[in-house]
C-alpha cells in the first residue's frame, strides 16, 4: 500500500480519484488544490507519490509546484492533465516526472503509472544505495581509483586525485589535462615497455615513475592496473589505482646513500690494510738505511765525495720515511705522539703560508674564533690537514679566483650519528670551503683513495686528501665533503674536543748525550742489531747483543746485574718482546726496558706502563731521538 496526495483545484475529480485510488489499495493520505498547498501537505504528510495537475489557479501552477517538492523533498510527482500542448510537455519534462496522464483518464491507465512511478522510485532508491557503497569503497581505499584510455585520457578518476597531483578530478574529466602531460618525460618510454609487456601476458601491471604536481613538487607514483580488452582484443580501456610511493623512494635513497658509505669505509679499510702492509716492510728496510747512513756520514771526511753521496742518501731515505709515514697516517697507523694542542693558532699560522703561495684572485676569510678547540693530536698533524685542504681549495679556484673560508665551531653532536660515524659528544668542526670547479658526483666517492687525482701528471700525487682522511681518522674524528660541479666544495672535520691544558713541547738538547752503562739489545734482525751496536758504542755504552730472544734471557738470568738496561724488539719469531720483558722483570723487577715497535704492533704509552716498560721506540728511528730515550731511561733509574 502506497501513500498517495492528490492535488487537483477541481473537488469532483480529487473525490472521484480517491475512491478509486482506494479501491485500488492505497492510502490517499491528502487532497491539495493549489500548487503552495500541495507543498505544504508534502511537507507534513511525506507520500511516496504526488499526482499532480498542472493548471490550477495560484502562484504556482503543478510544474513549478512539482519542481519545489522534487528539490526539497525528493518526491515522485506524476502529472495529470487535460492539456497536451508541446509547450507545456516540454515545461514537464524539465522537472523529470515519474509519468503523464491525459484526462480523462481509464482506471487502468492510473493504475499502471502510479505502479511504474513507484517502481522507477524504487530502483532509484536502490541504484543510489549501491552507488553510496562504491563511492565508499573508492573513498576509503588508500590510493585513488581511475579509468583511462589508451589515449592516455582519463574517463574517471577519484577525488583523492587532487592530494596526489594538486589537479581536481573535473581537470581531467574534463579532459582538459591528460595523465601523460603531468609525466616526467623520462619515465614515458620505459612506463610504455611495461605495458606492451603486459598487453602480452596477463594484461596487468606495476609500474613506478615521476609527476610534476600542480604546485611544481615532483610525486612517485605506482601504477597497478589491468587492461580491459573486447573479445577481439581491442583494448577498451585501463582501471587501477594510483599510490604516492614518495616517501618510500625517499627512504630507498638514504638506504642506497648509506650502503655507498660503508662500502667506501670498508674500501678505505682494506686500501689502508695494504697499505700497512707495504709500509710495514718498507719501513724495516728504512729502519737499517737511515742509522747506517747516519753513522756512515760521522766516519767519512767532511769535504769527501763520500760524505756528499751519504748526504743524498739520507734525505732521500728521509723522503722515503715521510712517504711511509703518510701510508701510515692513511692507514691509520700512525703512532705519532698525541697531545692536547689548540686548533685555532695551528690553522692561523698554516693560512699564513696558504696566503703566500696562493694568487691575489683568490680572498681568504677566516672565522676561528670558537669556545673549545683543545684536541688529542699531533700538531704537525693538524698542519698537515690544513696544508692539504686549502690548496685543494686554491687549486680549484685558480682559474677564475674566489673566497676560501675556513671556519671553526663547537658543536654537540646528541645521538650516536650513523652516517657520520661518530660518538655523542663535544666536537669542534673545522669547515674549509672554496667556490672553485666542484667536486664531479661520479668521482666524489674515490677522492679519499691514496694516489686518486684528477691532476696532471706531476702537478699532484693524489695522496693529499688520503692521509687527511688517515689523520682525522687517527683523531677519533670524521671527515665529510659536499660540492655541487661549479658552485664549489666544503669540507667539514669534526674532532672530538678535550678539556685539558695544552703542553709546551721541550726543546731537544744540540748532541748527542753519552754514556758508559751495559745494554743488552735484543732484535731477530741482524743487521739492524749491527747498526744499533754501532750506535750505542760510539755513544761510549758497552753493548751486548742477541738476535734470538731465547738465548738473550739465558744471558740475563746467568748475571742479572750484569746490564743496567735492556732493549728488545717487539714481534720476533721465537718470543714476543711482551713474554721477554716479563721474563726479565720476573728475573730482577727493577730492570729498566725500553721496548722498540714497528707501527703495526698495538701498543701505546699507556700499556707500556702496565707492562712495566719505562719507554718506546718506534722504528725507523733516528740515532738522536733513540739516544736521547737511552740516556732519559737510564737517567730515570
Ligand atoms: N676543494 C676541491 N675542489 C675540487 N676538487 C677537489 C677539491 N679537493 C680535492 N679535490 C679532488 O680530489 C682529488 C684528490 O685530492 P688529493 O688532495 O687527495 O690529491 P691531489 O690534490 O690531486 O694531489 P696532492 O694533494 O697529492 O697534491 C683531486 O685531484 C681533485 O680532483
Ligand atoms: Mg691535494
Amino acid at each position: 500500500m502506497s501513500k498517495i496526495l492528490i492535488t487537483d483545484d477541481e473537488a469532483y475529480i480529487s473525490t472521484q480519484l480517491k475512491e478509486r485510488l482506494t479501491m485500488m489499495g492505497h492510502e490517499v493520505v491528502g487532497r491539495a488544490s493549489s500548487g503552495e498547498s500541495s507543498i505544504e501537505m508534502a511537507k507534513n504528510l511525506c507520500p511516496d507519490l504526488v499526482l499532480m495537475d498542472i493548471v490550477m489557479p495560484g502562484k504556482l501552477d503543478g510544474i513549478a509546484a512539482a519542481e519545489i517538492i522534487k528539490k526539497e523533498q525528493d518526491i515522485p510527482v506524476l502529472f495529470m492533465t487535460g492539456y497536451a500542448d508541446d509547450q507545456l510537455i516540454e515545461r514537464a519534462k524539465q522537472v523529470e516526472p515519474y509519468g503523464y496522464i491525459l484526462k480523462p483518464f481509464q482506471e487502468k491507465e492510473i493504475k499502471a503509472s502510479i505502479e511504474i512511478a513507484l517502481h522507477k522510485k524504487e530502483m532509484e532508491r536502490l541504484l543510489y544505495k549501491s552507488e553510496k557503497k562504491y563511492r565508499e569503497l573508492v573513498n576509503n581505499i588508500p590510493g585513488v581509483v581511475f579509468t583511462g584510455y589508451k589515449n592516455w585520457s582519463i574517463d574517471f578518476i577519484d577525488n583523492k586525485i587532487e592530494a596526489l597531483t594538486g589537479h581536481t578530478m573535473k581537470d581531467f574529466n574534463s579532459r582538459k589535462l591528460k595523465w601523460l602531460d603531468i609525466i616526467f618525460k623520462d619515465d614515458i618510454e620505459p612506463m610504455q615497455k611495461i605495458f606492451t609487456k603486459a598487453l602480452k601476458s596477463d594484461k596487468t601491471y606495476i609500474r613506478e615513475y615521476r609527476i610534476t604536481s600542480k604546485n611544481g613538487e615532483k610525486n612517485w607514483l605506482q601504477q597497478r592496473a589491468r587492461i580491459i580488452c573486447d573479445s577481439q582484443g581491442e583494448i577498451l580501456s585501463v582501471t587501477g589505482i594510483l599510490f604516492d610511493i614518495s616517501n618510500l623512494k625517499r627512504m630507498e635513497k638514504e638506504k642506497e646513500k648509506l650502503e655507498a658509505r660503508l662500502q667506501q669505509v670498508q674500501r678505505m679499510e682494506s686500501i689502508g690494510t695494504l697499505a700497512g702492509g707495504v709500509a710495514h716492510e718498507f719501513n724495516n728496510i728504512l729502519a737499517i738505511i737511515i742509522p747506517n747512513t747516519e753513522l756512515a756520514i760521522d766516519d767519512v771526511p767532511d769535504r769527501s765525495l763520500a760524505k756528499e753521496c751519504l748526504d743524498e742518501i739520507r734525505s732521500a731515505s728521509l723522503r722515503a720515511s715521510n712517504v711511509v709515514q703518510q701510508m701510515l697516517s692513511f692507514a691509520h697507523k700512525d703512532l705519532t705522539e698525541r697531545q692536547p694542542v689548540k686548533l685555532a693558532p695551528i690553522i692561523k699560522d698554516c693560512l699564513r703560508l696558504v696566503q703566500t703561495s696562493i694568487p691575489g684572485t683568490i680572498e681568504i676569510s677566516q672565522d676561528l674564533s670558537c669556545e673549545f678547540d683543545t684536541v688529542l693530536a699531533d700538531p704537525t698533524r693538524i698542519s698537515q690537514v690544513i696544508m692539504n685542504l686549502c690548496p685543494n681549495a686554491a687549486q680549484a679556484m685558480s682559474e677564475h679566483g674566489g673566497v676560501l673560508k675556513v671556519t671553526l665551531k663547537n658543536v654537540e653532536v646528541e645521538n650516536q650519528d650513523e652516517e657520520l660515524d661518530v660518538k655523542p659528544g663535544r666536537y669542534v668542526k673545522l669547515t674549509v670551503s672554496d667556490t672553485g670547479h666542484g667536486i664531479q658526483p661520479e668521482i666524489i666517492d674515490r677522492i679519499f683513495d691514496p694516489y686518486f687525482t684528477t691532476k696532471e701528471v706531476g702537478k699532484g700525487t693524489g695522496m693529499g686528501l688520503s692521509v687527511v682522511h688517515g689523520i682525522v681518522k687517527n683523531c677519533r674524528g670524521t671527515i665529510t665533503v659536499h660540492s655541487e660541479p661549479g658552485k664549489g666544495s666544503v669540507f667539514e672535520v669534526l674532532l672530538p674536543v678535550i678539556e685539558a691544558e695544552t703542553k709546551q713541547k721541550v726543546k731537544e738538547p744540540e748532541a748527542l748525550p753519552t754514556g758508559s752503562e751495559r745494554i743488552l739489545f735484543v732484535d731477530d734482525e741482524q743487521s739492524l742489531v749491527k747498526v744499533v751496536r754501532r750506535i750505542l758504542e760510539r755513544l761510549g755504552y758497552e753493548v751486548e747483543t742477541k738476535t734470538n730472544p731465547d738465548e738473550a734471557l739465558d744471558l740475563f738470568r746467568s748475571g742479572p746485574d750484569r746490564f743496567d738496561l735492556v732493549i728488545t724488539d717487539m714481534t720476533m719469531p721465537q718470543m714476543t718482546g711482551k713474554r721477554l720483558v716479563k721474563e726479565i722483570l720476573n728475573i730482577r723487577a727493577d730492570m729498566p726496558i725500553i721496548l722498540c715497535t714497528g707501527f703495526h704492533e698495538k701498543i701505546s704509552e699507556e700499556n707500556a706502563g702496565e707492562l712495566g716498560i719505562k719507554a718506546l721506540v718506534f722504528k725507523p728511528f733516528a740515532a738522536r731521538d733513540f739516544s736521547i730515550t737511552v740516556r732519559n731511561v737510564l737517567d730515570e733509574k
